[in-house]
């Protein structure tokens, strides 16, 4: 049976008409699926009756000087991983069908969360995610909502709208999916060349040194950020944009790790912007 597509939100209304009774589970995407997008499907297939997935490359959160014109879209490879996923519809919709040209209402979350980390250089970026998840909620309702881990600073924020405004959904934080070189998987990665790709595995290798440290009961934020900062300064092409340690919930930074934390960074590659965290602590 072929896969449905609904590009309008009142198309895929009346088709969750029938199914309001069940348990709707709703994974947001931009496309360019990956492994990482999968764990996700496999997440939402298990816990729900009727998985939805969204795919909707979306203006409001890239910058003027940001990768929207090339960002990847196969639309028809991503409808065939999602049939395999067993997804039971894909809500595609437009610029149009979002109404994001008239669009005069944003969601703002707290701006202490989303100035820092990759605020810092993304301005209006989680102003966008926020604005897009709210009305992708809205739309489908479902009963539970599943993102990456990978966008830490993304799911903190989620769910910090979901319980301010009391939008009722289970936020669900799944966690990041990695090729063998440790590299977080992205749809970001598919701009690297074979030697960025593992070039790019330092990202990981040197959050690693310090959750090894964290094992051993170290406590400090310098020292824990020293131990990255030695092992990402082996790879020169590796161009640090931020490393950060900061509380999980509040995305504050802290000095001690007593509960907890995300060590967060974000760098280039070949020009090609890449994130990655681990949480400490945990
Ligand atoms: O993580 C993403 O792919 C996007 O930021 C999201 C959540 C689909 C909103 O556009």
């Amino acid at each position: 049976m072929n896969l449905p597509v609904f590009t309008t939100p009142k198309e895929l209304d009346s088709y969750l008409q029938c199914h309001r009774s069940q348990s709707i589970g709703l994974v947001p995407t931009m496309g360019a699926l990956h492994l990482g997008h999968q764990s996700l499907f496999d997440r939402a297939r298990h816990e729900n009756a009727v998985v939805i997935v969204s795919i909707f490359v979306n203006p409001l959160q890239f910058g003027a000087n940001e990768d929207l014109d090339r960002y990847p879209r196969q639309l028809e490879l991503d409808r065939v991983i999602c049939e395999q996923a067993g997804v039971d519809a894909l809500f595609v919709p437009t610029v149009e069908s979002m109404g994001i040209k008239d669009l005069l209402t944003q969601v703002i979350a707290p701006l202490a969360m989303m100035s820092r980390l990759c605020g810092h250089t993304r301005t209006g970026h989680f102003q966008g995610v926020a604005t897009i998840v709210t009305k992708l909620l809205n739309i489908v309702r479902p009963e539970r909502a599943y993102f990456g881990e990978k966008d830490a600073q993304q799911l903190a924020i989620i769910r910090r709208i979901v319980a301010d405004l009391n939008i009722p959904v289970e936020i669900v934080g799944c966690p990041t999916v990695r090729a063998e070189s440790g590299l977080a998987l992205s749809s970001r990665n598919q701009y690297l060349s074979p030697i960025g790709r593992s070039q790019a595995a330092v990202i990981y290798r040197s959050l690693q040194q310090a959750q090894t440290l964290a094992a051993l009961q170290e406590i400090n934020a310098q020292k824990l950020l020293a131990a990255v900062t030695t092992e990402l300064d082996t790879v020169s092409e590796f161009q640090l944009e931020y490393l950060e340690l900061v509380d999980l919930d509040t995305l504050q930074p802290i000095d001690t790790v007593d509960k907890l934390a995300l060590l967060a960074i974000a760098g280039r590659i070949e020009g090609t912007r890449l994130i990655d965290n681990i949480i400490i602590g945990r």
